[in-house]
């Protein structure tokens, strides 16, 4: 069975924001190195892309979260699936997320990398759906912000399919 796709963000778009993006990200980090920390499956598509933009020297790291739902009273949150192989102090980390939502994820895993020390923390999201947030995040880059509808491609999935879009869609359902 396969749903209706909608574009919402064509491709020529979404290329054409991420390179200057990359543009952006290289000036800021002059002289510097990025540490990039992807995060798991969704920020894949988007940090691959991104990095290819970016002209300063840039390792790249992955980390797979889960998270539970609000009514969880546990200490934490998100639940670390896949940790980073390599340490972070020290290092310019530019954590790459696919979408910034409640913001509940990325508050708590910015909560838990910022206790290993890393010489700066930012973030950098392909969107962002400001409306729906409960959890405030301090984001640097910001490729798109979009208003509150599910949407797919890039990366994000429905019931994990549609991360290979080229574009940004919405599933009619
Ligand atoms: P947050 O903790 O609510 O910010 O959750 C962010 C996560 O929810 C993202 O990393 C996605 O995995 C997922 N998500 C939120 N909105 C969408 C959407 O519109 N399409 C697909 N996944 C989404
Ligand atoms: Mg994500």
């Amino acid at each position: 069975m396969s749903e209706k796709v909608s574009v919402m963000i064509s491709e020529e778009e979404v290329n054409k924001k991420i390179r200057e993006m990359g543009e952006r990200i290289s000036q800021d980090y002059a002289g510097k190195e990025i540490h990039l920390i992807s995060v798991l499956k969704g920020g894949v598509y988007f940090s691959c892309e991104l990095s290819k933009r970016i002209s300063v020297p840039v390792s790249i790291d992955f980390m797979a979260v889960s998270s539970y739902g609000d009514d969880t009273k546990s200490s934490g949150i998100v639940k670390i699936v896949k940790d980073l192989d390599q340490g972070i102090e020290g290092k310019d980390v530019l954590l790459v997320e696919d979408i910034i939502d409640s913001g509940r994820t990325l508050s708590y895993l910015i909560e838990i990398l910022k206790k290993r020390n890393p010489k700066s923390l930012k973030i950098c999201t392909l969107l962002d759906k400001p409306d729906r947030r409960t959890h405030q995040v301090d984001v640097a880059y910001t490729c798109f912000e979009i208003p509150d509808e599910f949407v797919v491609g890039y990366g994000l999935d429905y019931a994990q399919k549609y991360r290979n879009l080229p574009y940004i869609g919405v599933v009619e359902l």
